[in-house]
């Protein structure tokens, strides 16, 4: 069976070659492949789209022109080993956020001990090439160390949890743009009171935590931007509208108790084969965002080609359409200060591991390629920044 699914697919590519090749356009090429009318019709359209774009300066040249960061996340062993990433990086980036470094699992390798190497190699590289950095992220229920789940109790997590903040925060103290304080703290399915995800920290702290985080890491650092963070904020759907209602209360709360949070970290981990974004009621809630004194960051940028089609031509279009729907949306939004990408390359992403094409080809969710070649989706997010500076309506 193995076999035969290897064989297959090689022929419908040659046969959708063929096809491109005696004319048939990749919308038809769409249809052949039996795609739902609304994600067909969005293909097209993506597919006749023109990215072009003005200048040859860098997406953090570009952003710094309109008063917004650019950047990405990076991780330290590809950065010390990968020459071209850490050029890339260098070059298109003015502020980077370490992906794994500074989380506990990485941080802590035993209850007493600390090892901030890898984070200080990422806060090295960003002071010696003049890029800012981000803080990612001080409470979160996932990447909590090994020795965490049977060691904590009711007694030690309040001492554990106010250590962690001060400590991490204070170290980096001065050196950080801004931190994502907490990570994730909502999930209404749980079936908590306000929406809040069932957690570790919710059952030993109560729901204050987030508050107490907060607070803590402003004393630990009085001028890091400190920002909750959070996903499946984007589309016009159900989930998203009660997780979106969830979040706003959630931050309302804080700013009414004083709370010294700065801003909302939206990670955007968009879905490629997803046709319910609504620029409309999205801006709404980014407003509503706003309205309350806070400051916007698109904080993990990445479109999931999960099921979009296998030619990387006509995916990259569709990533690239997606990409500048939703950004120029987005940089609407005078709030809005900065955007980053959850990675830079193909070569360096998480969604090879957590989001695989079942074709088994190489994911292609990011502005550059693996061989650090500027995609359309680079050309997607150089445009919709150049728009801000045309926006009619802001
Ligand atoms: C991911 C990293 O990219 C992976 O390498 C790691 O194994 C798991 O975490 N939301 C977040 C990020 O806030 O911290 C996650 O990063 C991706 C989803």
């Amino acid at each position: 069976m193995h076999h035969q699914n290897k064989t297959l697919i090689p022929r419908r590519t040659v046969l959708l070659g063929l096809l491109g090749l005696i004319g048939i356009t990749p919308s038809a090429i769409a249809k052949i492949q039996n795609l739902p009318q609304r994600q067909w019709q969005k293909y097209q359209q993506y597919q006749h789209r023109d990215f072009s774009v003005d200048r040859n300066i860098s997406l953090g040249q570009r952003a710094a022109d309109r008063g917004l960061v650019y950047g990405a996340a990076v991780r330290q062993p590809a950065m010390s080993s990968d020459e071209n990433l850490a050029q890339v990086v260098a070059q298109e980036c003015n502020i980077i956020v370490p992906e794994w470094e500074l989380k506990w699992d990485c941080l802590r390798p035993s209850p007493t001990t600390f090892d901030f190497s890898p984070a200080d190699w990422i806060a090295n590289f960003a002071q010696t090439n003049g890029l800012l950095m981000r803080g990612h992220t001080l409470v979160w229920h996932d990447a909590l160390p090994s020795w965490f789940e049977p060691l904590i109790n009711s007694q030690n997590a309040r001492p554990l949890f106010l250590e962690h903040i001060h400590k991490v925060v204070s170290r980096y103290a001065g050196k950080i743009h801004s931190w994502d304080v907490v990570n994730e703290a909502i999930n209404v399915p749980d079936g908590n009171l306000d929406g809040l995800r069932s957690t570790p920290w919710l059952k030993f702290l109560g729901k204050d935590y987030i508050e107490l985080a907060f607070r803590v890491a402003a004393d630990a650092d009085p001028h890091a931007l400190l920002f909750y963070n959070d996903y499946d904020l984007d589309y016009d759907i159900p989930e998203a509208d009660a997780k979106r209602t969830a979040v706003l209360k959630l931050l309302t709360d804080l700013k009414s108790k004083g709370t010294p949070i700065h801003g909302l970290g939206i990670q955007a981990h968009l879905t490629g084969t997803e046709t319910r974004f609504n620029p409309q009621k999205f801006t709404t809630f980014l407003a509503q965002v706003a309205n309350l004194g806070l400051k916007i960051m698109i904080t993990e940028m990445d479109v999931i080609d999960q099921g979009l089609p296998r030619e990387p031509d006509i995916r990259d279009r569709i990533v690239a359409g997606i990409y500048e729907d939703y950004l120029v949306a987005v940089l609407s939004e005078k709030a809005v200060i900065g955007i980053l990408n959850w990675g830079i390359s193909d070569r360096h992403t998480w969604i090879a591991e957590f989001f695989p094409r079942q074709d088994g080809t190489t994911v292609r969710p990011l502005p550059f390629d693996r061989n650090y070649n500027p995609k359309l989706a680079w050309n997607a997010i150089a445009r919709a920044i150049d728009f801000k500076s045309s926006k009619p309506f802001n």
